[in-house]
């Protein structure tokens, strides 16, 4: 399937492609003549809603499409056809409100089900929406719907985090202050806390549904139609809305959840992600959903209000597929292992991470404890850019290996090449590329055409570049080694370092910064900043907290530094380049030794490294 999937993409996809509902069938399935914008499935009409929904309703009406639970343990579950009849409501809600086709929404909402429902009453209206994750402060949710021109947010009152309230609406809130283009922001009741109301914009989400008469028809949708927005970091200040359309995205999710995930009819199906991601669009809403599968969906922390707190999840509702991060399975590994003891994991047959390299001995550790030995581990790799899984072993297929990927999905030509563009041997580490066109591709960064192109398609002209090192071994299984280019990697997140710079030199008090990755046992990748301060420091300890706030006000907790070194001058070369390599090895250096040379000695040794440079 695979060798025909790469010599024909256009009748390997074209077959996949005719499984979907359409409301119009297509009549081409590639369109690559605008390269490197691609067209998919062109000339026909279809909606995502209808995909996830509609289509299931005559098989799978009874059968349950969320079975969620609430931090606090309050648990709720919708059939296919309650969460049909939901998002039909919703949506012919949002258009009682004025929304129509086109028009962008922000959601920035708790993991609760209602989450779901605004992501596909959206599609169902044909409005694109905007996810922002609910760690995001209101600078950073400002400058998305600001980005995105979103005319509707949907938001919560508050939603259950290690046994607190956090206030989303207030961060919604403070984020459209003195902002005008927002007219309706929808609230679900959750959190029960206490929010303040701006008459004629603010309307509750249960107020709403209650005056729907009629539910809301899918829209006909273009094949090429946006469905999503979603922000993440480049190697800029400036985060990228990435654009996703219909049928590719669609076509993608459904295969890749299909056949990575050895989806069969009675699974319980539980991904670990937050929608706010790109890993919960694709495998928490489209790509399950499109399948008919019963998914699992949990609000919370996984170790509120106990460690054990996942695996209970696991065995309460009969989980049989578990897709989650290598950040939280180096959590759990330091936890301790009675925590997993308590429970009875026996459902579970197949286990899934992603979002980073997992370190060998965190996948032995999750096939052992999690696993039982008897599950087969999926590695994805893959980006918010790629709209689903591009390498990761087909279980069952494929001989895994503790830390690699494996092989390229359907329809994915890989490799790996040197600065020139050409492939390397195998066993050798370069660039990984992706060489053809892929019906779930990024079609662009909104409202920035040139920036699409020069990221991802300017290093190796008519070659993707995605920003990520690999080997490919003599088996052809891929290793993927991390991003070759500013983007860190935070327990999975993705953040540039010039958005940390940005943020720490907006403070008064500092003249300049340097943000580098530093390995951490636990999150993969920890931010070290090194900071030049305005004029002489009185007490450090004290700006180094305020300057934690600072990055947690203007962008989230998430870009919390984890340490800040103040120094006088940072590292550059003669040309003023600050010598982040150097500032790197820094960084770990004291991580490893606990080193206290203070950095004026390494601006010495940065003007050597200067001189070699
Ligand atoms: C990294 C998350 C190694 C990679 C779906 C990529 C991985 C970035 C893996 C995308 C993996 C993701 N092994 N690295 N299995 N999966 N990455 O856009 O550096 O949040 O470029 O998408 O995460 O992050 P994003």
């Amino acid at each position: 399937m695979h060798r025909r999937s790469v010599e024909d993409p256009e009748g390997f996809w074209g077959e996949i492609g005719r499984e979907l509902p359409w409301i119009e069938p297509f009549t081409e399935v590639l369109d690559w003549s605008e390269a490197p914008v691609a067209k998919w499935f062109t000339g026909g009409k279809l909606n995502a809603s209808a995909i996830c929904l509609d289509q299931h309703l005559a098989l799978r009406g009874e059968k349950k499409a969320i079975i969620w639970e609430g931090e606090p343990g309050d648990v709720r579950e919708f059939t296919y056809r309650e969460l049909h009849a939901e998002v039909g409501k919703f949506a012919a809600a949002l258009k009682a409100r004025g929304l129509k086709k086109g028009d962008r929404v922000a959601i920035y909402m708790p993991m609760i089900p209602e989450l779901t429902v605004a992501v596909l009453a959206c599609a169902r209206v044909g409005a694109p929406h905007s996810v922002i994750f609910g760690g995001f402060s209101a600078q950073a949710i400002r400058d998305r719907v600001e980005d995105g021109d979103c005319s509707v947010v949907i938001t919560a009152d508050g939603g259950w985090r290690r046994g607190k309230v956090l206030p989303l609406k207030q961060e919604v809130d403070a984020a459209l202050e003195g902002y005008e283009g927002v007219h309706s922001v929808v609230c679900v009741r959750r959190g029960e806390n206490e929010v303040a109301w701006t008459e004629g914009r603010d309307c509750w989400y249960h107020e709403l549904m209650d005056a729907v008469e009629e539910p809301a028809a899918p829209e006909p949708m273009d094949s090429e139609d946006v469905l999503f927005l979603l922000y993440t970091s480049g190697s800029t200040g400036k985060p990228k809305g990435i654009v996703h359309t219909t049928a590719g995205y669609m076509a993608g999710a459904y295969l890749s959840t299909r056949y990575v995930f050895d989806l069969r009819e009675d699974d319980v199906y539980w991904c670990t992600a937050d929608v706010g991601w790109v890993t919960g669009h694709s495998y928490i809403v489209y790509g399950p959903l499109a399948n008919g599968a019963t998914v699992v969906m949990y609000e919370g922390a996984p170790t509120t209000p106990h460690p054990g707190r996942f695996w209970e999840l696991c065995e309460k509702h009969g989980v049989t597929i578990f897709y989650t991060a290598p950040t939280a399975i180096r959590t759990f590994m330091r936890l301790g292992d009675e925590h997993i003891a308590e429970h009875d994991l026996s459902k579970l047959r197949l286990l899934g991470t992603v979002g980073e390299p997992i370190n060998p001995e965190a996948w032995i550790w999750y096939h052992k404890l999690i696993g039982g030995e008897r599950c087969p581990i999926v590695d994805t790799w893959w980006q918010t850019e790629t709209g689903g899984i591009m390498i990761s072993p087909l279980p069952g297929v494929q001989v895994t290996k503790p830390g690699s990927a494996t092989r390229p999905f359907f329809g994915v030509d890989a490799g790996v090449v040197d600065e020139q563009g050409q492939p390397v041997e195998d066993g050798k580490g370069g660039y990984l590329v992706i060489k053809k066109p892929w019906p779930g591709m990024l079609r662009g960064i909104w409202g920035d055409e040139e920036r699409f192109k020069e990221t991802y398609w300017s290093k190796f002209p008519g070659l993707y570049f995605p920003g990520d090192g690999a080997v490919r071994d003599e088996d052809g299984c891929f290793w993927i080694l991390g991003r070759v280019d500013d983007v860190l990697n935070i327990s999975g997140h993705r953040l540039s370092t010039m958005e940390v710079e940005s943020a720490l030199v907006s403070h008064p008090s500092v003249a300049e910064a340097a943000v580098v990755g530093m390995p951490d046992e636990v999150t993969g990748e920890a931010i070290c900043a090194f900071v030049t301060p305005r004029k002489e420091i009185e007490d450090p300890d004290a700006l180094e907290k305020e300057l934690i706030i600072h990055v947690a006000n203007e962008i989230g907790k998430l870009a919390r530094p984890k340490e800040i070194r103040f120094t006088d001058a940072l590292p550059k070369t003669r040309s003023g380049k600050i010598m982040r390599r150097l500032l790197r090895d820094v960084a770990k250096g004291a991580e490893i030794a606990g080193d206290t040379t203070t950095l004026e000695d390494y601006t010495v040794l940065a003007k050597l490294r200067g001189d070699e440079a």
